[in-house]
């Protein structure tokens, strides 16, 4: 099969559209995709750097989520056979790829309506978001919700989900074309951090403070996160795209206010929230209230540029990887 393999970590060359990659062997619990379409994430940015926190072994194929149909599955799977329309979240690896194969738990049925396109854009970022306000922030109606990157893939769906739950939204990017996205996605507020000092402007516009900051920054942010944060508020964090965040105990006291880490694999073993989230997103999006939006699809072949565009901050919404894409 044709595959993106990483044989070292590093810049954009070491993504190498490799012919004749071995197809993985299917496990009793695993299902085998033929990919249609894969997402892009930031995360694989980091894994193809060499940045990622957990250290994943190279040689790799890059690529954790798609979306596609069932080719094969081993012999304890119930859930699943071939034919059926699916999306897949693959850990650190795997989707750049014409197959992926991934233990049946990573694997998210489709409704009939949602399109393979649409589905390679779902699982990994909207249920993260999920997962991020839902599980960790137990987000309530009335709350302020400060949303950092809030034009990428994690972001919008954020913004969206915030807004759904009742809740007043502010978002932070870096220019006025990705604002204006924000503000089309239904961000109340977007302020501009190269041109102002985020946690004053916070303070401006409500003037408590936000009850939760979701932050995929990191390090740069802390000190305005302290600043927007109000009394008994929780940030937090789930990527770290500036590098590690660092928080004073004493200034988090200062506030009584919380931090917390949010990963999206913690929920996949909790299947009873796991399929909530699931259940409600899909929802959602059939019912275009959580719109994903696709900003640029590219062949397999020009997967060095897609990572430049991510790597870049130049990419807005969610970027995908056509595969197979003649699939329906
Ligand atoms: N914890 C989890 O389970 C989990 C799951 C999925 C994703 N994530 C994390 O969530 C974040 C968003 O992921 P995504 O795939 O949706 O990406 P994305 O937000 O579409 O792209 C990354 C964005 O981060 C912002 N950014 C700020 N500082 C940056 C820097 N130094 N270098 C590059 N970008 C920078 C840029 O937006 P602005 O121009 O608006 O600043 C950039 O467009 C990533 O950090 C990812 O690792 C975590």
């Amino acid at each position: 099969m044709r595959a993106v393999v990483v044989e070292t970590p590093g810049e954009l060359e070491q993504l190498k559209l490799t012919q004749n990659v071995e197809m993985p062997t299917v496990g009793e619990n695993d299902v085998l995709v033929r990919i249609a379409y894969a997402g892009l994430n930031f995360m694989e940015v980091l894994i193809r750097r060499g940045d990622y926190l957990r250290n994943p072994k190279y040689p790799l194929i890059l690529g954790s989520e798609a979306s596609g149909i069932v080719e094969q599955v081993g012999a304890n799977v119930k859930d699943f056979k071939p034919g059926d329309r699916v999306a897949v979240l693959s850990g650190d690896r795997g989707c750049y790829a014409e197959y992926v194969c991934v233990d049946e738990t990573h694997v998210v049925p489709i409704p009939a309506e949602m399109e393979l396109r649409t589905a390679a854009a779902y699982p990994l970022q909207v249920l993260t978001a999920w997962g991020i306000l839902f599980a960790s922030a137990r987000i309530r109606e009335g709350d302020w919700v400060l949303v950092h990157a809030c034009a990428g893939g994690v972001g919008l769906a954020l913004v969206q989900m915030a807004r759904i739950a009742g809740c007043q939204v502010i978002g932070t990017t870096s220019s006025e074309d990705k604002a204006a996205l924000a503000r089309e996605m239904g961000c109340h507020h977007v302020i501009n951090y190269t041109q102002q000092d985020f946690g004053r402007e916070v303070r401006k516009i409500v003037p408590e403070g936000v009850n939760i900051i979701c932050d995929s920054v990191g390090k740069v942010n802390v000190i305005g996160n302290l600043r927007s944060i109000a009394n008994f508020g929780l940030i937090v964090v789930f990527g770290y795209a500036s590098g590690e965040p660092k928080y004073d105990e004493k200034l988090l006291w200062g506030r009584s206010c919380g931090i917390t880490m949010n990963g999206l694999y913690h929920l996949v073993p909790h299947r009873t929230e796991f399929n909530r989230a699931v259940r409600e997103t899909t929802q959602w999006i059939l019912e275009g209230r959580l719109n994903l939006h696709i900003g640029q699809e590219y062949d397999l072949a020009d997967v060095q540029e897609a990572h430049r565009q991510l790597e870049g901050r130049q990419s807005q919404g969610k970027l995908l990887l056509r595969i197979n894409s003649e699939l329906k």
